[in-house]
């Protein structure tokens, strides 16, 4: 967990000084809609290449949301997937997923 957290640290901070703002508020969309289920947080996002997030994340996230709204187990993120928000903020955070995804040499730095 504290390993987590100084990631998340290391996140924000390099989000700030890049003046990525899209980025930036992917980040904060995964923050507060994805990692209550999926935890590992900037793991999980590298456990998928750049490829994949573009394809899930294509035509305003429509396949990451279906992928939800047909198992059961993601019930509780149906509301959200639904919403015109989701869709609106889909590009931020596909930017966001994107740019953390395993093949695009993107580890926040620990300095
Ligand atoms: C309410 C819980 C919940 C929330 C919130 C949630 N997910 Fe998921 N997600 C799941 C479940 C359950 C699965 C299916 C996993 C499985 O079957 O092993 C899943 C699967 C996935 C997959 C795997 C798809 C694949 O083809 O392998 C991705 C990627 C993903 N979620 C990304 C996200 C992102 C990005 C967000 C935030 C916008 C998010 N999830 C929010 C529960 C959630």
């Amino acid at each position: 967990m504290t390993r987590f957290l100084f990631i998340l640290l290391a996140l924000t901070v390099f989000s700030l000084t890049s003046s990525n703002a899209a980025i930036y508020k992917g980040q904060r969309i995964f923050i507060k809609k994805c990692l209550k289920c999926h935890k590992e947080g900037q793991n999980f996002i590298a456990n998928y290449k750049m490829k994949k997030w573009k394809r899930l994340m294509k035509k305003k996230g429509k396949l990451l949301a279906e992928i939800h709204l047909d198992n059961e187990k993601a019930k509780k993120s149906w509301k959200y997937f639904k919403s015109k928000r989701y869709a609106k903020k889909s590009r931020h955070l596909k930017q966001f997923l994107i740019e953390y995804a395993k093949d695009s040499g993107n580890v926040p730095a620990c300095n």
